[in-house]
């Protein structure tokens, strides 16, 4: 049987075995996913011993997405601009594609899943780290008004903006530049809620009817979205819809066949509790 897996360290905490059970169960594919701890030293080892049996295609977690960037043969254009890879696929030749579908899994459950629309919209991103990185080509793709980046480190969200100013518009600020502008959807994409923190917002950021984005996901509301409630949002949500969308996304790389996946994504937050 076509074997898949998802390599991380840690793992024991990876939902994506039961999040692909799922799409397989749905989509009535025969296929094998399982979750692999690989030493922090060992990952193009082991994902060559992966590929050179059954193995057809991976997900990357952290630490790897960067030794997947570097072990896959072939990128494609939205892993190329993350400059990271979740996802590898093998191909008919025998080389192993590598994708990141981080971005889009965003986007589809903003646009599709929750029926927010990011196109002629005024976006704020929280961040400029990695899953900022990963999450850019997929947005601006989406056409919306323009999109500000602003980090605690100015720098970081200076550097992004170069690096994806030819896909539309995109500027750069610090914390401190927010207070009197405002915004129809913020996302955020610190780690800061990781540690319940929050960055530095000022009030009014919001306009009428705006939308709020964690890129993380938490049983109960993360403290950003306590945040966006306490500012009014009329629409918000974490980012649990983000991770089934990724997978969504994976799955039809490897497959051919796209899941549902409101079904996926009400089963997992009745296990959050
Ligand atoms: P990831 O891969 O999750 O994006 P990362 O690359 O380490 O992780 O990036 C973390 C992001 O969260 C950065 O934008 C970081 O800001 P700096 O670039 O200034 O470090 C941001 N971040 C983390 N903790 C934060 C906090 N307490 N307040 C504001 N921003 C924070």
């Amino acid at each position: 049987m076509d074997q898949y897996a998802v390599f991380g360290n840690p793992i024991a905490h990876s939902k994506s075995p039961q999040i692909h059970s799922l799409f397989a169960e749905q989509t009535a594919q025969q296929l094998e996913y399982n979750k692999q701890l690989v030493e922090t030293d060992q990952f193009a080892a082991a994902a060559n011993a992966f590929f050179q049996g059954n193995g057809r295609g991976l997900n990357i977690t952290v630490p790897f997405k960067l030794d997947a960037f570097e072990y896959a043969d072939k990128l494609t254009e939205r892993a190329q601009r993350a400059g990271a890879v979740n996802t590898l696929a093998k191909q008919d030749d025998g080389s192993v594609l590598g994708d990141n579908t981080d971005g889009q899994g965003m986007v589809s459950d903003i646009t599709d899943n929750l029926g927010w629309s990011i196109a002629d919209k005024r976006i704020l991103i929280l961040g400029a780290g990695g899953a900022v990185r990963g999450v850019l080509q997929p947005l601006l793709a989406q056409q919306p008004c323009e999109v500000v980046i602003a980090n605690r480190t100015l720098a970081k969200a200076i550097q992004l903006v170069r690096e994806f100013k030819d896909l539309g518009k995109i500027k750069a600020c610090s914390f401190d530049d927010l207070p009197g502008l405002q915004f129809d959807l913020v996302i955020n994409g610190t780690s800061a809620s990781l540690a319940g923190d929050l960055p530095p917002l000022p009030d009014y950021l919001l306009s009428d009817n705006a939308s709020c984005y964690d890129m993380m996901y938490a049983a109960d509301p993360t403290v950003f979205l306590q945040w966006a409630m306490d500012q009014g949002a009329a629409h918000s949500a974490d980012g649990l819809g983000m991770l089934v969308g990724q997978a969504a996304e994976s799955f039809a790389l490897w497959r051919g066949v796209k899941p549902a996946v409101a079904p996926v994504i009400t089963e997992l937050r009745k296990q959050l509790g």
